[in-house]
């Protein structure tokens, strides 16, 4: 499901706001501090029952006021979803009328955010990255969050057992964290090669129209399990039976694994520049985006605030074509209006919205 409009009460600076989601892609342009990122959060608010920004859920309640409600309308389903945060109190979350999970709300609206941490996507820790492709197959596989449960429960134990000094009980665990290890890496490398194939299609027709997009052709984009994968997760947990004792905690398995980007076997993140990382960093999520909705039959909202930091006139011109190729809804922030009347030509479904002129 995806929204079509969604309607903010005392959510950040807005007493009150109706937004229009309906178009494929929304652009909300406006000058500094007008709202523009309050307006992506209060979608993912909605869509996940968390910030992007901050864990503070309360500071999203608008100064003097008790309370923020979010009502957003799925025009497909007649589908009805309300979220209601009060001061002091947990969020509460009613789609058509009843109560549901964090996890039954990021299944039923899933969305994804590209914001500031995202855009240096290859400089964040290898979490970072895990995070970021666990959360996408999290939502689109109950089997991946099956394993994903399973995997880390088993962790935990034997580390409470490495802890206390003793391998014998640390190994017990070993055929759970192997069966659900194997799963979880798995699914894991499908998914990559899988968006792999869809960002190649990308640039490729990207590259067609602006040369400049060449430099995002022929990456390396692949997994690195977190274990010996020839030898297999078992061995792998065998052979590090002395240092997990010493070190006090499982050194290897799927939940060290990492999600690497090479270009003529150097880093990414050791020669892009910043703008190229960022162009990278949003190629990639919008593949991503584009897998999830066909093989899941997701339809996943793509959240980018503020596209036009960091990217130069050129790689902006560069980023363009992509609104052809975006399969689900895209909304998107920037402090200037865009491309001028160009897009509009360009693609059918795409509104902007002056966000000064909303309130
Ligand atoms: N709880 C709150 N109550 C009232 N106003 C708030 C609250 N939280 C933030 N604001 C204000 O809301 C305004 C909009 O903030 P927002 O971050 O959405 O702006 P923006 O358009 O994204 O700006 P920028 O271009 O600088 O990123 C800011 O002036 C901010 O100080
Ligand atoms: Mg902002």
């Amino acid at each position: 499901m995806a929204f079509s409009k969604i309607d903010l009460r005392n959510f950040r600076c807005f007493d009150s706001l109706s937004i229009d989601l309906s178009c494929k892609s929304s652009l909300f342009h406006g000058k500094n501090g007008c709202g523009k990122t309050s307006i992506l959060e209060s979608i993912y608010v909605a869509s996940s029952g968390r910030s992007f920004r901050t864990s503070n859920l309360e500071s999203l309640i608008k100064k003097g006021a008790e309370a923020f409600n979010i009502r957003a309308y799925d025009d497909n389903t007649g589908s009805i979803l309300e979220v209601n945060k009060a001061k002091t109190k947990p969020i509460n979350i009613k789609i058509n009328n009843s109560k549901v999970t964090i996890s039954e709300l990021v299944r039923a609206f899933p969305s994804f955010s590209i914001d500031s941490k995202t855009f240096f996507y290859n400089d964040n820790a290898p979490e970072y990255r895990r995070k970021q492709l666990d959360r996408g197959l999290f939502i689109a596989s109950p089997d991946y969050s099956k394993d994903w449960f399973g995997y880390f429960r088993s962790l935990k134990q034997r580390n409470s057992a490495l802890k206390l000094g003793d391998m014998a009980q640390a190994k017990a665990y070993d055929p759970l964290l192997v069966d659900h290890g194997e799963r979880l890496n798995l699914l894991r490398e499908n998914l990559i090669t899988e968006v792999k194939e869809i960002y190649d299609e990308i640039v490729s027709k990207l590259t067609q129209e602006n040369k400049r997009a060449d430099i995002f052709s022929d990456l390396d984009i692949y997994l690195k399990p977190g274990f010996n994968q020839q030898t297999g997760l078992m061995e792998s947990l065998t052979s590090t039976n002395n240092i997990d004792l010493k070190r006090k905690i499982t050194t290897t398995g799927p939940h060290k694994a990492d999600i690497l980007f090479e270009s003529k076997g150097s880093l990414i993140k050791d020669i892009f520049s910043r703008g190229e990382q960022k162009l990278l960093s949003i190629l990639w999520s919008l593949s991503q985006n584009i897998y999830l909705g066909r093989a899941f039959n997701l339809s996943p909202i793509l959240l980018l605030d503020d596209l036009s930091s960091e990217l130069d006139t050129e790689m902006l011109e560069c980023f363009l074509p992509t609104l052809k190729y975006i399969e689900n809804r895209f909304v998107f922030s920037n402090i200037v209006d865009l491309f001028g009347s160009k897009i509009n030509d360009q693609e059918q479904s795409f509104k902007k919205f002056h966000v000064e002129q909303l309130k």
